[in-house]
């Protein structure tokens, strides 16, 4: 089986528990315990048959080096996974744009090699996807690696909430180029959102009524930090639009992001709190926390994203791929429940060609 052949947009956290992933579950076979992992095997794929081919920063503690190191390379957070070997793959430096946010600027040395050519090096590299994981303010960089997948004739996994998966000229877009692309902003195995609509779901479908509830959270580590500068509005809307679609009534709804603490590293910390009324109108609550570490929480899903993406493209699948948007991803071209997102990918999988 040809390998699926990814390139990753910014050597941040996300790529490097991808990359550590790969390897960690790559050695496994089939009789061993995959613990923490969904889908061991996807559509016939193991998670050995991903290969990272191309990668690009702006970071001059990434560029140049080969993506084994980089993505250890500081301000990277996230605690080791796996012992990754030389993979003969050197971090490219891409146009910075609007990369860097101001708070970053302080932490990151822009590196001074010269740029690539991104859709040419996508092309001799031989990527068929192209992740893209710059950081959340970086809506710019995000539309410039998604025109040069177009260039390159790559698909788009597009995990950050810069829309473009969403949005109906970029579908347009990929579809005109016959591509597949997917988004936006990657929802996590056990995050926040996922549990909040879950509890939701399971609150309303039981009779109660929900008046109001929110899900605030801190954490650290470099996305954060962005996050508190330039995306705090844009993830309370993709996250409050997220977390309404799970009820069937309207409810006072509030979800987002807070604040940075820095000694959180990659970890995130996340409060839900739940109000509503049950038999006879009698008030209940839930006040609940929960606490993560961020990247390592996005790579199931972006393993399973990466799978379906194959199949997508060798269906001649092109523009937004509603089953996987749906199930992987907090703001997709449209909304759709939890348990209907789980069957549509279920289906998605297994369905035969043509
Ligand atoms: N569980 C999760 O971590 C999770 C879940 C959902 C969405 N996301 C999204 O994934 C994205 C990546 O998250 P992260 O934690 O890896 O972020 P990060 O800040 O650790 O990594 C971003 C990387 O992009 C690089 N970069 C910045 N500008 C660039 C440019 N112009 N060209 C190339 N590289 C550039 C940075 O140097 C850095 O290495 C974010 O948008 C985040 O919102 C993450």
């Amino acid at each position: 089986m040809p390998k699926i052949k990814v390139a990753f947009a910014g050597i941040g956290n996300c790529a490097s528990a991808f990359v550590q992933g790969i390897e960690y579950y790559g050695n496994c076979g089939s009789d061993d315990d995959h613990v923490g992992l969904r889908n061991f095997v996807l559509g016939g794929f193991h998670p050995k048959d991903v290969e990272v081919v191309a990668a690009f920063d702006i970071n001059d503690r990434k560029v140049g080096r080969d993506l084994s190191e980089a993505i250890l390379a500081q301000p990277n957070s996230i605690p080791k996974l796996a012992d990754v070997p030389p993979c003969n793959v050197v971090v490219h430096k891409g146009p910075v744009l609007d990369g860097l946010g101001e708070y970053a600027k302080h932490v990151v040395q822009v590196s001074k090699m010269l740029e690539v050519s991104v859709a040419k090096t996508l092309k001799e590299s031989d990527a068929e996807i192209v992740i893209n994981s710059l950081p959340s303010g970086a809506a710019k960089a995000s539309q410039y690696y998604a025109e040069q997948a177009l260039v390159a004739g790559c698909s788009f996994v597009n995990i950050t909430p810069s829309f473009i998966a969403s949005d109906a000229a970029w579908i347009k877009r990929f579809e005109e180029a016959e591509m597949p692309v997917v988004g936006d902003d990657l929802i996590d195995q056990v995050g926040a959102t996922t549990l909040h609509k879950t509890l939701l779901q399971l609150l309303s479908t039981r009779g109660v009524r929900i008046t109001e509830t929110y899900q605030l959270d801190v954490g650290g580590g470099m996305e954060s930090l962005d996050t508190l500068e330039r995306t705090k509005e844009v993830k309370r809307i993709v996250k409050t639009e997220a977390v309404e679609s799970a009820l069937p009534y309207p409810a006072e709804v509030v979800a987002g992001s807070t604040d940075y603490v820095d000694f959180l590293q990659n970890r995130r910390d996340s409060y839900f709190w739940i109000s509503g009324v049950c038999f006879g109108n009698v008030p209940m609550q839930i006040d609940l926390k929960l606490s993560t570490v961020d990247a390592p929480n996005a790579g199931s899903v972006l393993l399973d994203v990466v799978r379906a993406m194959r199949i997508a493209r060798d269906r001649k699948e092109k523009g937004a791929i509603l089953p996987i948007c749906a199930y992987a991803f907090k703001h997709p071209p449209q909304h759709v429940p939890l348990e209907a997102a789980e069957k549509m990918f279920a289906d998605f999988i297994t369905e035969e060609e043509g």
